[in-house]
Order: C-alpha cells, then sequence, then structure tokens
C-alpha cells in the first residue's frame, strides 16, 4: 500500500464562537438551563458552549412558532418555495463552511461530509422546495368524485421536531424542509453532542430573511426534547433516535392528538449471494458498515453471505478492510473518522466484548488508534449465531457481524429475524431472486447490488421495532398535512 501525506482541510472557513444561544423568534437568545460544552471527538477539544433550554424557554419557542404559523401557512405555495429555494441555495455556497463544522462536531470523515452530507442537504430543501406550490397535486388533497385534488391539504401547525446526531445537519433537513414545505413552522431540538450545525442553519435562516418564529432551534439534552415533545401547543411530533426513547414519545403522545412519525434503530441484513459480483460487494459490504463509523440507523451490521463463497469473500473483505484509512476526520484521505462520544464507544466496546466473551470470532485489521479521542478500529465477528447479542442488538458502530445462509429462503428467514426492519441489501446477478427476496423482506428500504444510497425522492422508514411513518418522497409531505 501506498503511504498517504496528510491532506488536511483548513478548518479557518469556520467562525467558531465560544458560546451559543437559543434561536428563538429569529434572534438568538440565553437559554435559562445550565450551559453545556460540545467537543471535538477526534480530539477531545472542547468547540463552545450551547445554551440548555429549559421548558420555559421551550415554551417561549413554541409561542413563536404558533404566531409565525398563521402568517407562514397563509403564504402561497409559491412564496414559501422562494424561502426554501434561497435556503438550499446558501446550503450550497456555505457547503464547505458546513461540512467543515459538521466534521468537527461529530468526528465523521470530511469526505463523507462533504460529498454525502452537504448535498443530500441541499438536494432535501430543492425537492420540497419544489412540492410547496403543488400540493393539491401531491394526492392527498380532498379528493372530489372523479379522483381529482379537490384543494390544497391543510399543514398541521407546530411541529416539534427532535433528532440525533449521527447526520446531525442532513436530519435538520430531512425533518425542516418538508415541514416548512408544506406551511408548518418548527421547532427542532439537535443532539447535545453535535449541535454547532443547527445553529449555523439559524444562521442562515436569518440569511435567507426567513420570517422570525418559522423555524427554532432549542439545544440541550434529553430533558430539552421532551419539553417540546410534551408541549401541549404541538401539533406533530418527529424524531429520530434511539428505539428506547421512541417508545417513551410514543406513550407522551398517546391519547393527543398530535401526529407522530418514529424512525429508530436497525440491524439491516446485507446478504451476498454466489453468484454475485464479489469485488463489487465488497466495497458495498464496507459501505454498508463502515460509512460514517457505522453510526446509520440502516448500516448493514448483518453480513449473510451464502455458504460456499464464505472463504473467498472473507479473504476479500479482510484485504480490503487492512486498506481503510482511520484517523483526522478533516484529512482528505480519511476513510473513517471518530466514535461520536465517548457514551457511544463505551456501548460499541461492551457490546463487542459480549460477542467476544459468546463466542464468535473477531478480527481488526492491524490499525494504530490516535491517542486522544473516541476511536474504534474496523471490526468484524465470525463465527456469529442468531442468538448472539452482536446479531440482534444494534451496535451502531464500525462493527459487522458475518452469518451463513445456503438457500434464499434460509436467507429471508435470517434477514427478518430481528425485531427491526429499517432496511436490506441484496447482492446478486439474477434479477428474479432481487424481486422475490425483495418481495419478502421485512424492511422500509431495499437495497439491491448497493448499500446506503440515498435519495430526498425516495421515502424512507421501518416496519416494527424500527418505527413508522415515512420521510422523504411524497410520503415525507403526508406526515406534515392534514389528509
Ligand atoms: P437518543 O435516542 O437518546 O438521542 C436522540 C435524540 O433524542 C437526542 O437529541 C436526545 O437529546 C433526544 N432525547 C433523549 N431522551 C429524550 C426524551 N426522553 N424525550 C425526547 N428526546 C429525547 O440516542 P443516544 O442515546 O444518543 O444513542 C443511543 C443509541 O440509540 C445508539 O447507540 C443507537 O443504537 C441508537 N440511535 C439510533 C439513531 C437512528 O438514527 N435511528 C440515532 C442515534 C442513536
Ligand atoms: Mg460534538
Amino acid at each position: 500500500m501506498f503511504e498517504y501525506a496528510p491532506a488536511p482541510e483548513s478548518r479557518d472557513i469556520v467562525d467558531l464562537k465560544s458560546s451559543y444561544g437559543l434561536f428563538i423568534n429569529g434572534e438568538f437568545v440565553d437559554g435559562s438551563g445550565k450551559p453545556f460544552k460540545t467537543v471535538n471527538p477526534a480530539t477531545e477539544e472542547k468547540l463552545a458552549e450551547v445554551a440548555t433550554a429549559s421548558s420555559d424557554d421551550v415554551d417561549r419557542a413554541v409561542q413563536a412558532a404558533r404566531k409565525a404559523f398563521g402568517a407562514w401557512s397563509g403564504l402561497p405555495g409559491a412564496e414559501r418555495a422562494k424561502y426554501l429555494f434561497r435556503i438550499a441555495r446558501i446550503i450550497q455556497e456555505r457547503a464547505r463552511e458546513l461540512a467543515v463544522l459538521e466534521s468537527l462536531d461529530n468526528g465523521k470523515p470530511i469526505r463523507e461530509s462533504r460529498d454525502v452530507d452537504l448535498p443530500l442537504v441541499a438536494a432535501h430543501f430543492f425537492y420540497y422546495a419544489g412540492w410547496a406550490d403543488k400540493l393539491g397535486y401531491a394526492g392527498f388533497g380532498r379528493r372530489t368524485t372523479d379522483g381529482h385534488s379537490g384543494a390544497n391539504p391543510r399543514p398541521l401547525g407546530v411541529a416539534g421536531q427532535v433528532i440525533p446526531w449521527n447526520f446531525p445537519l442532513l436530519m435538520l433537513a430531512w425533518k425542516i424542509a418538508p415541514a416548512l414545505a408544506c406551511g408548518n413552522t418548527v421547532v427542532l431540538k439537535p443532539a447535545e453532542t453535535t449541535p454547532l450545525t443547527a445553529l449555523l442553519f439559524a444562521e442562515i435562516c436569518q440569511q435567507a430573511d426567513l420570517p422570525p418564529g418559522v423555524v427554532n432551534i432549542v439545544t440541550g439534552a434529553g430533558e430539552t426534547g421532551a419539553a417540546v415533545v410534551a408541549h401541549p401547543d404541538v401539533n406533530k411530533v418527529a424524531f429520530t433516535g434511539s428505539t428506547e426513547v421512541g417508545r417513551v414519545i410514543a406513550r407522551t403522545v398517546a391519547g393527543t392528538d398530535k401526529k407522530l412519525t418514529l424512525e429508530l434503530g436497525g440491524k439491516a441484513a446485507n446478504i451476498v449471494f454466489e453468484d454475485a459480483a464479489l469485488d463489487q460487494a465488497v466495497e458495498g459490504i464496507v459501505n454498508g458498515i463502515f460509512f460514517n463509523q457505522g453510526h446509520v440507523c440502516c448500516a448493514g451490521s448483518r453480513l449473510l453471505v451464502q455458504e460456499s463463497i464464505q472463504d473467498e469473500l472473507l479473504t476479500a473483505l479482510k484485504r480490503r478492510l487492512s486498506t481503510l484509512r482511520l484517523g483526522d476526520p478533516l484529512d482528505k484521505n480519511t476513510d473513517i473518522g471518530a466514535i461520536n462520544s465517548a457514551e457511544q464507544l463505551a456501548k460499541i466496546r461492551q457490546l463487542s466484548d459480549l460477542g467476544e466473551s459468546e463466542g464468535a470470532e473477531r478480527w481488526s485489521p492491524a490499525c494504530e488508534l490516535p491517542a486522544k479521542g473516541y476511536w474504534f478500529p474496523p471490526t468484524l465477528f465470525t463465527g456469529v449465531a442468531q442468538s448472539h447479542a452482536i446479531a440482534r442488538e444494534e451496535i451502531f458502530g464500525p462493527v459487522l457481524s458475518v452469518l451463513t445462509f445456503r438457500t434464499p429462503a434460509e436467507a429471508v428467514e435470517k434477514a427478518n429475524n430481528t425485531p427491526y426492519g429499517l432496511s436490506a441489501g441484496i447482492w446478486t446477478e439474477k434479477g428474479s431472486r432481487i424481486l422475490w427476496m425483495a418481495d419478502k423482506l421485512r424492511a422500509g428500504v431495499v437495497w439491491a447490488n448497493t448499500f446506503n444510497r440515498f435519495d430526498p425522492t425516495s421515502p424512507f422508514g421501518g416496519y416494527k421495532e424500527s418505527g413508522y411513518g415515512r420521510e422523504g418522497g411524497l410520503l415525507g409531505l403526508e406526515a406534515y398535512l392534514d389528509v
């Protein structure tokens, strides 16, 4: 392997402030809770102090959103679209700044924030901007007897949105773009380890002259999130995060007239048949579980490989893993960045240790970990049984569990043997087998001969404990409309 000289992206483009307030009614204001710090997980360096929103602050944000709702929802869709197109263009103009800040606060490689997250963020705003003046044609309007849309469907009101740390700005885009396009106003809470790009997005809302109160950003930890979800004047709750917190939120919302969408965990099967193009499959497996350090709800964390090609595939996979570069997220050559937090690192370690003690065989390439920061090497487990914790629980890290199968029916049975159902992957040259499998897999997204491909026009969401409701595409509009 060639040695690579470091090629770090400069962080000068980011104007980090020492402290950040809440964004309420178009202005940055102090929070009444105790401020918290956000760190760069690659170095443990403190990046900034961030305000904590108390339930009173959340109440002020919801009131601002309520007040703004009348005028915003009354705007012609084409006028709302202008704001969304403007935001999308500013995101493109400031993409490098946003990407560097995302990598600093989250630990993900700049190659990913620059080439995956940011283009998708802009694409989501462009896509939903395009729908803002066409909602009557989206198929959700009150219909006349001849099946044509009778009127524009109505927005719901104030949306309370709570997002996780794995794709901070992209999850913000998934939540805010459709909400605004449909005429809702929002109060959004970013995750406590990655609040900074949401706060830069607040600045972009100011730059775009978005009317005050249409977007409000409240920072803080779980308590702030709980206050958003429980606020009586919130009409719609959208959450992405752990299944555990999703359950708590479902209980809070039960019995109210709030509309709810939940996008929770996953334990996706990536299924490789003996006739698959193996080199291509190896790339897909790597992208499936080592992209974003495996902090991906739809990660292909269970590799199901047909027994006849197990040895050949594992040899090729191990060879490929030995070439992955782990280290400085701002280095343009880096494939694997830092684990987002000390807590997440502890969880990955604990589940991996459990995998070993339950009898699976652990393997990692020779890989030097930086002395400071939160790091975990790319890891794979062979000899994994269905009953092992590492085959059942979401690890949310760069850890792959390898299982085998003999027949397509067995592959389906094993793939579906999970409480989750967010995504799955199929690798085979046979089109009919792809269709047969896709029909039987209980997963919201099924990729064929690719993995972790996202597109704003395509709905995304889960079966079973992976949640309910869909984001993206036309169905993503439905979640924010009174249909
Ligand atoms: P989490 O579910 O606690 O955090 C997600 C968001 O929910 C954060 O903004 C957090 O502040 C907020 N939150 C926490 N408690 C809340 C409550 N009671 N009410 C309202 N909001 C609340 O997830 P965490 O602890 O960061 O990660 C734990 C595990 O969850 C991970 O190891 C992973 O397995 C899974 N996870 C799944 C994600 C996905 O994309 N589906 C994203 C993040 C985590
Ligand atoms: Mg951070």
